[in-house]
């Protein structure tokens, strides 16, 4: 057995993934999650998938007392921080549920974890944090800045984290910046179950497929891109979270070139790395291959442009491969068929009554 891991957020899309891919590596896991956007039944899936039950706390990164007793029960090699709230929307309306959230809760499971000695962390940071970018595609020396609380939230916890590993050499601080994470698990028990409305366009395009909404609005037609529609770097979920799996290998020292290597690598500090495709695909585009993958129509109307949206977004992958070793290996087609699959056989997500 390799070394014992604590997942925040490990109930909800990417961390629920993310489980399966850690299981399969051979790393133990605790799932630490307060099931604000989650459910158990995603838990109880993914223990059925690994074929054994998963070790689950439900509690909140904010409850200092709680995570102590975590980390007094368990000897942890490190922490894959994903507990967060991620809505754009709802961040510019509630702003300080956000920093409280994002912000205060980690630096609360900061503080206890260098109180027990565990200084690994990976954290779930976006590619929102380069806001609109100069150039493309994007590398880990972009500019950054935001526009909204959510991506605030992720910034500032990036500063707190380069301060950290300043501060003392014996932090590793892995930021994972997610681009586009989209697509489900081959075998369609989890997927990405949002609560009400969908904000983001995968789930939306599969629940207008499954005849949950009636048709897709596109949010502007007159971008500067190939056919006038927003370009995003889609990264499949089962991708990312292999991207987990080779941040942790590297973390440990024991990143494919060092396998046989007994030394351990220094702390690392502070370390941004993009998890992208490295390709963009259009909003048209992805509709398109929905529909040739899947044979279902996606009904769609031009609407005005998103307030905060920008044109394109895609990734230079090139860090995560050298350093890593890791890069995406599913295709737009992969994400629509996971999706489809997903969405087909969970019309109505987890909530299973
Ligand atoms: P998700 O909402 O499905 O998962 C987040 C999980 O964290 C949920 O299970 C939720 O219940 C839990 N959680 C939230 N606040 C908590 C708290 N205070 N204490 C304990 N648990 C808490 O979201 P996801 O899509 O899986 O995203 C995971 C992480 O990746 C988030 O931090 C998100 O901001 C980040 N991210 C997501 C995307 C995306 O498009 N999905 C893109 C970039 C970054
Ligand atoms: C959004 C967030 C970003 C967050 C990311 C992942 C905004 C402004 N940005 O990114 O901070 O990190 O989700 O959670 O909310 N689209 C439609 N119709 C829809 C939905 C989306 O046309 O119903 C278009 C958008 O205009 C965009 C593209 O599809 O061009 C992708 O949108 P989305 O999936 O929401 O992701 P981002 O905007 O990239």
């Amino acid at each position: 057995m390799k070394n014992k891991i604590l997942v925040t957020g490990g109930a909800g899309y990417i961390g629920s993934h993310t489980c399966i891919a850690l299981h399969e590596a051979g790393y133990d896991i605790v799932v630490y999650d307060n099931l604000s956007n989650s459910s158990k039944e995603a838990i109880n899936r993914v223990s059925t998938l690994i074929g054994q039950p998963i070790e689950f706390v439900k509690g909140d990164i904010r409850d200092a007392e709680s995570l102590k007793q975590v980390f007094s029960a368990h000897q942890f090699f490190g922490v894959i921080h994903f507990a967060g709230l991620k809505a754009v929307g709802e961040s510019v309306a509630k702003p300080l549920l956000y920093y409280n959230n994002n912000v205060s809760g980690t630096i609360t499971l900061l503080e206890v974890m260098a109180s027990h000695g565990v200084k690994n962390l990976i954290f779930s940071s976006s590619a929102t944090v380069y806001g609109d970018p100069e150039t493309l595609p994007i590398d880990e020396k972009s500019k950054r800045s935001c526009t909204n609380p959510y991506g605030q939230s992720k910034l500032t916890v990036e500063h707190i984290l380069e301060d950290l590993a300043v501060s003392d050499a014996s932090w590793s601080l892995i930021a994972l910046r997610y681009f586009n994470p989209v697509g489900a698990h081959p075998s369609g028990q989890i997927g990405e179950d949002p609560n009400d409305i969908p904000n983001n366009l995968m789930p939306y395009i599969s629940q207008v497929a499954v005849g949950k909404l009636d048709k897709l609005n596109i949010f502007g037609n007159d971008y500067p891109t190939v056919d006038g529609t927003g370009v995003r770097d889609f990264i499949h979920v089962t991708d990312l979270a292999q991207g987990h799996v080779a941040a942790l290998n590297y973390l440990e020292g024991q990143s494919h070139s060092e396998k046989n290597s007994v030394e351990k690598k220094p702390s690392i500090g502070f370390l941004p790395i993009n998890l992208g495709s490295g390709k963009g695909t259009s909003v048209l585009e992805l509709v398109s291959a929905f529909t040739v993958i899947t044979g279902k129509n996606i009904p769609y109307q031009f609407a005005d442009r998103r307030a905060g949206d920008i044109a394109s977004c895609y990734a230079s992958a090139d860090k995560a491969k050298a350093l890593l070793e890791w890069e995406a290996k599913l295709s737009i087609s992969d994400v629509c068929q996971d999706t489809w699959r997903w969405q087909s056989m969970n019309p109505q997500g987890y909530n299973i009554s």
